[in-house]
């Protein structure tokens, strides 16, 4: 039996339907009903056949409540952990120590107690160090806890660390470190969101360099990785380090909507983020721009995936491909 955390959210949603045509026996975990509709559709963009989701053992469980994910743990061999909490808002920060660091230490502990064989756990390029010598980042980088890290950035190392734990409690660990996901599905959050403001007329460009990937090829390489005899590495899924620029342009090129037209530097990030803190803290409303997410719209990581290039002879598709076939998948008359 293989258990899946984060069923409901994009990778994980993306992994469920992958794992189902592997005809692999799988449990997954929600919170509310209404999110498991989510995964249909996401199934539905595959094949229109979506009874494969009834396949699915659904189990309600939080990943920060021990007593509701004891359960969900009977007969289990493989577990893919994708659950978190994503956010760039200072004042998430408690929550997401708690669901990033404590709900993966309770996946760590229950897998102990089941005699679990194998973790493939979802961290983050978030994770890998910044370096003033190397052009291109590998796995080698270490996170430096001296940095002005993003709260995100703290309990995704958090929760590697957890993860490492389990690998000396002999458990068979994996962990991968993907850039920003791109993949079709979830258009109201988190990536899918860059998708809909551009076709919503979005103005805006920075010219921050990042690595992005294909949700496709992260839940292919998780199930490579887990199905195979690698252990106890972790592995960074980048396809193509791209500006923030070129990746919108792409995206707004396919959907055959203007460009975004006004570039925003640094510094006018930097003022922003200071007024949607202001404008926040006075209307208790989450801030338009945080502070991290504003430098990392301006900082230029560049990242290597050769490790996992390597290991699995993996091929990456590249994002314009990727680009192209998720604004496939979006609806036609928006979202
Ligand atoms: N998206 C990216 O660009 C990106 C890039 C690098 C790494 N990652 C990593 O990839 C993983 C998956 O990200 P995603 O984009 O799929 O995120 P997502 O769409 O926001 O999904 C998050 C998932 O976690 C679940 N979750 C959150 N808190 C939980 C809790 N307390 N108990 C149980 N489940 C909980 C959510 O459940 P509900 O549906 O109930 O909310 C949802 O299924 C995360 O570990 C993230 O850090 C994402």
């Amino acid at each position: 039996m293989i258990l899946v955390t984060g069923g409901t959210g994009l990778v994980g949603a993306h992994l469920l339907y992958q794992l189902v045509k592997n005809n692999e026996k799988i449990r997954a975990i929600y919170r509310s009903k209404e999110r498991i509709e989510k995964v249909k559709e996401v199934f539905s963009l595959y094949d229109s056949d979506i009874s494969l989701c009834s396949k699915i053992e659904w189990f309600k469980a939080d990943v920060t409540d021990v007593p509701s994910m004891v359960p969900a743990f009977i007969g289990v061999k493989k577990v893919y952990h994708c659950a978190a909490f994503i956010s760039f808002n200072s004042k998430d920060y408690r929550e997401m120590r708690k669901v990033n660091i404590h709900g993966t230490a309770i996946i760590v502990n229950l897998s102990v107690d089941a005699n679990v064989q194998k973790i493939c756990f979802v961290s983050s390029i978030a994770t890998i160090g910044n370096s003033l010598r190397e052009v291109l980042l590998t796995e080698e980088n270490e996170w430096n806890p001296q940095e002005d890290n993003s709260g995100y950035s703290i309990t995704k190392f958090g929760a590697e660390m957890e993860v490492w734990r389990a690998s000396q409690e002999g458990i068979d660990v994996v962990i991968v470190n993907p850039g920003i996901i791109l993949g079709a599905g979830f258009w109201a959050s988190g990536s899918g969101k860059i998708f809909t403001q551009i076709f919503n007329g979005f103005k805006y460009y920075t010219e921050g360099v990042t690595g992005f990937v294909g949700v496709k090829d992260v839940v292919k390489t998780m199930v490579l990785l887990t199905n195979s005899s690698i252990k106890n590495e972790r592995f960074i899924l980048v396809s193509e380090n791209k500006s923030f620029k070129e990746v919108f342009f792409l995206i707004a090129d396919s959907f055959h909507k203007k460009r975004p037209y006004k570039k925003v530097s640094l510094w006018q990030t930097s003022i922003f983020w200071r007024i949607s803190l202001l404008i926040s803290t006075i209307s208790g409303k989450t801030p338009l721009l945080s502070k991290y997410a504003a430098k990392s719209a301006n900082t230029v990581s560049t990242y290597s995936a050769n490790k996992i290039k390597k290991a699995l002879n993996f091929k990456f598709q590249n994002i314009e491909e990727v680009v192209k076939d998720v604004i496939e998948k979006y609806p036609k008359t928006g979202f």
